[in-house]
């Protein structure tokens, strides 16, 4: 089976990349995305692409050649199920924050939405295919859902995990390490489903890149990745305070680690914590689902990432605290970056979050700038955190357009996320303005120490004296 017509459910962080790669790349399948929020697809269609909804590096330019070709964005979600013969779900799977498996299951509300939407509007066949990050045997309540509920058509469900970063989505969707595609191995529909997907991907992926398995090896694959990477991040972490309390230098330990075919050189940046939508929700699911099967050690092994993650934030936190003479109540600190990293306009589970929050708690004044992130946004992720009203959190933290008035008249500044503009700055220019003794925290190891150094600031690195 040959697919023309391609619907996708969710235009966020995923969804919208994802289809505008797959519609430039095959200019012979017609694709619809479609979000039941109206701003969000206003957003896509804005003839100005420099207010697409997600700002990814390279993303305008696909867009700009697909959109109104075989790409189209809209809220008519009944419509464009009914029309297409492979549906992907895209909606968000965060995690819960209320009942059983509150802060560590994903909540499924929004996939259970989807299945109800597609088994009523479908009226003929259709390929499902999961895209967002799910529990192991999601599939399986997706299945459930659509034969009981549907008119009698017939579903095939496929897992097709998304492994791009935010920052780099384009490129890793026109040049993927893997595609992966899990299906029903055992039916010869559910192969040809599979070939179905496998041949849209082959319009520009080398066959050989695409693996196909079942579809519990591919959703347990997704948390796996994930679950492995954040692992990395939180054990170069976790030894980069061992650094900190001997002589050894974080940078040259994963630069001598990394040489080590076997254990390769990425991903070994140490950093003020991970963020992101993902590493933190899949592990919390990994440590959730293991729970479930009665496999604790595997469960406490898991999570012992994120208690690490954790740590790390409110480590650089309390440092500043340190630093500042064990008070920063009424203290003026800079944030450059508040994204999770650079690249992106994404906050979710930014550490910048999690280290305002902690200052706000101390009473300090928190001036925050970012090239990507919009003022609402950044307090809409302080405000979810609920540790005060509203009015507080307006009030003790501000958002700034220009980098040098955010750091004017401050006693620290802390670099959260690593956007390349940082570096060039003019650091005199901003020492100048501080109080002083003017500091330096740097969250991501951007900065020239010694340069700072000599312009007269103290500087503090991760895991370097
Ligand atoms: C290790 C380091 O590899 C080496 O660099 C260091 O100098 C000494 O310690 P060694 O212990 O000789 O070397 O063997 P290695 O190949 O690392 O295997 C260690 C253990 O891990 C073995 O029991 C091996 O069976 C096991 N292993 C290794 C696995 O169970 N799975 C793997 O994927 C790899
Ligand atoms: C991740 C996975 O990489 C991707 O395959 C999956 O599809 C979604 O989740 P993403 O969260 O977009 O992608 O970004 P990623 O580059 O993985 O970074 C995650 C976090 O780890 C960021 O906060 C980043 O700053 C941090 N990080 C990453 C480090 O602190 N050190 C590193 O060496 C690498
Ligand atoms: P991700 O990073 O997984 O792409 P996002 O939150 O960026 O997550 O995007 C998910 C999108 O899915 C949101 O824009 C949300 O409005 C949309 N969505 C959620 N449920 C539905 C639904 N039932 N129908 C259509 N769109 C939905």
């Amino acid at each position: 089976m040959k697919v023309k017509k391609i619907c996708c459910i969710g235009a966020g962080y995923v969804g919208g990349p994802t289809m505008a790669v797959i519609a430039q790349k095959c200019p012979d399948i017609y694709v619809t995305v479609v979000d039941i929020n109206e701003e969000r697809i206003k957003a896509w269609n804005d003839e100005n692409l420099d207010n697409l909804p997600v700002y990814e590096p390279g993303l305008d330019k696909v867009v700009a050649e697909a959109r109104g070709r075989n790409l189209r964005f809209c809220t008519n979600v009944e419509g464009a199920i009914q029309e297409a013969d492979m549906i992907f779900i895209s909606v968000n799977t965060p995690t819960k924050t209320y009942g059983e498996g509150k802060g560590q299951a994903a909540d499924l509300k929004w996939i259970e939405l989807c299945a109800r939407q597609i088994a009523a509007a479908a009226e003929s066949d259709k390929i499902v295919v999961e895209k967002s990050t799910l529990p192991v045997r999601t599939a399986e309540a997706i299945r459930d859902i659509l034969e009981n509920t549907g008119n009698g058509t017939k579903f095939q469900i496929l897992s097709n995990p998304e492994f791009l970063a935010e920052g780099t989505a384009i490129e890793d969707l026109m040049d993927p390490d893997r595609v992966l595609i899990g299906g029903d191995t055992k039916t010869p529909e559910g192969l040809e489903a599979m070939e179905a997907l496998v041949e849209v991907y082959g319009h520009w992926v080398p066959r050989e890149k695409i693996l196909t398995t079942n579809v519990w090896s591919s959703e347990l694959s997704k948390l796996t990745a994930n679950a492995f990477l954040a692992q990395r991040v939180s054990s170069i972490n976790a030894l980069s305070e061992l650094c900190e309390s001997t002589e050894a230098d974080i940078n040259e330990v994963s630069r001598a680690i990394g040489t080590d075919s076997r254990i390769g050189n990425k991903f070994l940046k140490a950093s003020v914590g991970f963020g992101g939508s993902c590493f933190q929700k899949d592990i919390l699911n990994l440590v959730y689902i293991s729970r479930s099967y009665g496999l604790t050690s595997v469960a406490d092994y898991w999570e012992q990432v994120i208690k690490i993650n954790d740590h790390q934030k409110g480590r650089f936190a309390k440092n500043i605290i340190r630093s500042l003479y064990n008070t920063v109540s009424g203290k003026k600190i800079a944030f450059l970056g508040w994204a999770f990293k650079k690249d992106t306009n994404d906050t979710r589970e930014s550490a910048a979050i999690y280290v305002a929050d902690h200052l706000l708690n101390e009473d300090a004044k928190v001036t925050v700038f970012d090239p990507k992130v919009k003022e609402e946004q950044m307090y809409s992720d302080l405000d979810y955190l609920n540790s005060r009203n509203k009015v507080d959190n307006r009030k003790l933290m501000k958002a700034e357009h220009c980098p040098y008035e955010a750091c004017k008249g401050a006693h620290a500044v802390a670099v959260l996320t690593e956007w390349d503009e940082f570096v060039d700055y003019d650091w005199q220019k901003i020492y100048d303005n501080m109080l002083k003794p003017a500091q330096v925290f740097d969250g991501r190891s951007v900065l020239d120490k010694q340069k700072l150094r000599d312009i007269g600031f103290r500087v503090y690195t991760i895991g370097t004296t």
